[in-house]
């Protein structure tokens, strides 16, 4: 028996096997089971993947105890204070941070690839006007796989590359298109001369004649500077369900704009990116600071499903890291955008009521990322249903990083999970169970 193993017996038999420990380059050592099945006849069983590593990867550490969080080893605070996004998405992509030249010809890439073919525009007249912005941010996404299908092909790292680009620089496109159209006005067409932030602004707010650019309000750097940091903030977060959700389906070797699709529709829900949307329509609802006492206990309550959103993470038991930035990013946004809505002053107040709590002691349940984002978001002037898609904007450099990573190892083999199976044994089928 060595150190480096872990023995595991099963009782029902007597039999046991011993187990290699896998360690990375940092964090906890993980028991490779792949044999488990093979030696012990059983399958492990870990709901919501509390215990379980789903893969290697070289991109994102979380120490969720210690609240630290690194992009290919770059605290996330340092490159929140030093970097802008589009040098964080090609660190997360490359490994690197990027030299001055690379950067130059990375941003002139994302600028060349952010129009979208003209044929996908007319994709958005299918969409009801009152359509939520992300629904049609999975189906524009999961569409671009139409256009680039055929010659494609996956084992090419070039070709992966290619496709990658196309995303980081066409979801800032879609996503302004998903707001325009649910707001019935024209599309902007992407601008060349701009940032990626500030490209993004601008064909999300822009008038006819009118570029949002010019408009004092949106060229201010702070709005640009929080822009980047939440999108820094968002860009990674190792296995998460969406960047999970994305690898199982790229396993099965499919169009990597369907599988970034799948992570979007993943990303939706009001436990994941979805929070930053919940978490104001929890504020307003709670609408003021006498209220608060009532909406704690209702979180408490086990028979209540209300979750005070924002709050709680499965990796971070002590702090998020991100929540800490855009807590103090809130000050500097809402000083220069003002907002008559004393929403922050509301989380503040149900911050520190929460902190206190037992309840929320106990279950080491603190305000994470989205606490913030969307109160940011708000003085930004970005509609409430597109916080989320401020999400997938970001996301998606972590989402690309992550298929390229993992289509780039030799000897993939498709995601596909066991199950313990509770219906019916086998039984015969009769007549009289028609009737
Ligand atoms: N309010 C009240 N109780 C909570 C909350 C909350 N926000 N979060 C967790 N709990 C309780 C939960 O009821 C459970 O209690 P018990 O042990 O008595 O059954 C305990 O704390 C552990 O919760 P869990 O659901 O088992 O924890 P999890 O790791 O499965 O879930 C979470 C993590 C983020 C889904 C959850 O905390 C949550 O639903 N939070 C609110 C939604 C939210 O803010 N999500 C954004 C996450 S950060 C952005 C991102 O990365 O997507």
């Amino acid at each position: 028996m060595t150190k480096d193993t872990a023995t595991i017996r099963n009782n029902a038999t007597g039999k046991e096997s011993e187990f290699s420990l896998q360690h990375g380059t940092v964090g906890t050592p993980a028991i490779d089971i792949g044999s488990l099945n093979k030696e012990l006849g059983v399958f492990t069983f870990d709901h919501g993947f509390m215990s379980t590593a789903s893969c290697k990867s070289a991109i994102t550490y979380i120490d969720g105890e210690n609240g630290v969080l690194l992009y290919r080893g770059y605290p996330i605070e340092q490159l929140a204070k030093n970097s802008t996004f589009v040098e964080v998405a090609y660190l997360l992509m490359n490994g690197e941070l990027p030299k001055a030249p690379e950067l130059a010809s990375f941003k002139s890439e994302i600028r060349q690839h952010s129009m979208i073919h003209e044929a996908l525009r007319v994709f958005f007249n299918g969409f009801h006007y009152d359509a939520h912005p992300m629904s049609m941010m999975v189906g524009v996404m999961g569409s671009l796989s139409a256009f680039y299908h055929g010659e494609l092909d996956m084992n090419d790292p070039e070709h992966r590359r290619n496709s990658a680009m196309r995303m980081l620089a066409k979801v800032t496109t879609i996503a302004a298109a998903s707001y325009r159209h649910s707001v019935g006005w024209p599309f902007i067409y992407p601008r060349l001369d701009l940032g990626y932030c500030e490209n993004f602004l601008n064909m999300m707010f822009s008038l006819p004649g009118q570029n949002y650019i010019d408009q004092s309000n949106y060229i201010d750097p702070v709005a640009v500077k929080a822009l980047n940091l939440l999108f820094i903030l968002h860009a990674d977060h190792e296995q998460n369900a969406s960047t999970s959700t994305v690898r199982l389906a790229s396993s099965t070797g499919a169009n990597p704009y369907a599988c970034v699709a799948a992570g979007i529709s993943a990303l939706w829900g009001p436990a994941h990116g979805g929070a930053n949307e919940a978490v104001l329509s929890m504020l307003a609802e709670i609408g003021t600071v006498d209220r608060i006492p009532e909406y704690i206990a209702k979180a408490k309550d086990k028979n209540d499903p209300f979750r005070l959103m924002g709050f709680g993470h499965r990796v971070y038991k002590n702090f998020d890291p991100r929540a800490t930035i855009t807590r103090d990013t809130c000050y500097e946004v809402l000083e220069k955008f003002p907002s008559e809505d004393p929403l922050f002053e509301l989380a503040l107040a149900l911050e520190e009521v929460a902190l206190k709590d037992e309840y929320f002691i106990e279950k080491k349940l603190y305000p994470n990322v989205d606490f913030y984002s969307g109160i940011i978001y708000k003085a930004l002037k970005i509609p409430e249903d597109m916080f989320t898609v401020m999400f997938v904007i970001a996301r998606t450099a972590g989402w690309v990083s992550h298929w390229m990573e993992m289509m780039s190892e030799p000897g993939q083999r498709i995601g596909r999970p066991r199950q313990i199976y509770t219906g019916y044994g086998a039984r015969d089928y009769t007549e009289a169970d028609k009737r």
